[in-house]
């Protein structure tokens, strides 16, 4: 228990019913800044923010199939550097492991570094299917001094699943991410 009285886990606790989207996606932005008081890991950070956003859609009866993180994963040989995405902390269902720059939604977000609002994954081109269920989906990417470290991904099993107000608190935790988290990559 924290000093304060409260348990981790009450970050979590959000009574169905009782908050708006954006009351609820505050309540997100507001627990995940208190938890990064503590630490400066990434995955114990990256971890605490995938499960905060899921039991918040899911307050909101909103069917968020996926949460999580993918993040820069840097391959070199003698001659060639690669750099690609790979699967950092989530909930929900196994996932793809590696994606392309480019590729996907995801890869999309990392190399244009623009939000990618999806609100039927089927019209995106090059969707990659990790859950054959998910119809829509939100990609922020995670950019630090101009770099793209990273992506936030959040999956819905409605079409039109995610809205500005989800763009604009995601994009809010992206740079509070970045300004919390010590990245090795
Ligand atoms: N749909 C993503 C792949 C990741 S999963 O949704 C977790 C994409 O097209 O990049």
């Amino acid at each position: 228990m924290g000093e304060d009285g409260k348990h981790h886990a009450d970050y979590s606790n959000i009574q169905p019913g009782t908050l708006s989207k954006e009351e609820t996606l505050q309540h997100v932005v507001l627990s995940y800044e208190a938890l990064a008081a503590d630490t400066s890991n990434w995955v114990a950070n990256l971890s605490n923010c995938s499960s905060l956003l899921w039991h918040a859609y899911h307050s909101l009866s909103i069917p968020v199939n996926w949460t999580g993180f993918y993040v820069l994963h840097t391959t070199s040989t003698t001659s060639t550097t690669t750099s690609e995405l790979i699967l950092g902390p989530f909930q929900g269902k196994v996932a793809c492991q590696l994606i392309q720059f480019g590729k996907g939604v995801c890869g999309t977000a990392a190399s244009s570094q623009l939000t990618q609002l999806v609100p039927d994954v089927e019209q995106f081109p090059g969707h990659i299917a990790c859950d054959g269920e998910t119809k829509s989906e939100i990609v922020v990417p995670i950019i630090k001094d101009g770099k793209t470290i990273g992506v936030l991904d959040l999956d819905c099993l409605k079409l039109e699943g995610f809205d500005e107000i989800d763009k604009k608190y995601l994009q809010q935790l992206a740079e509070l991410i970045v300004q919390t988290c010590d990245f090795p990559f």
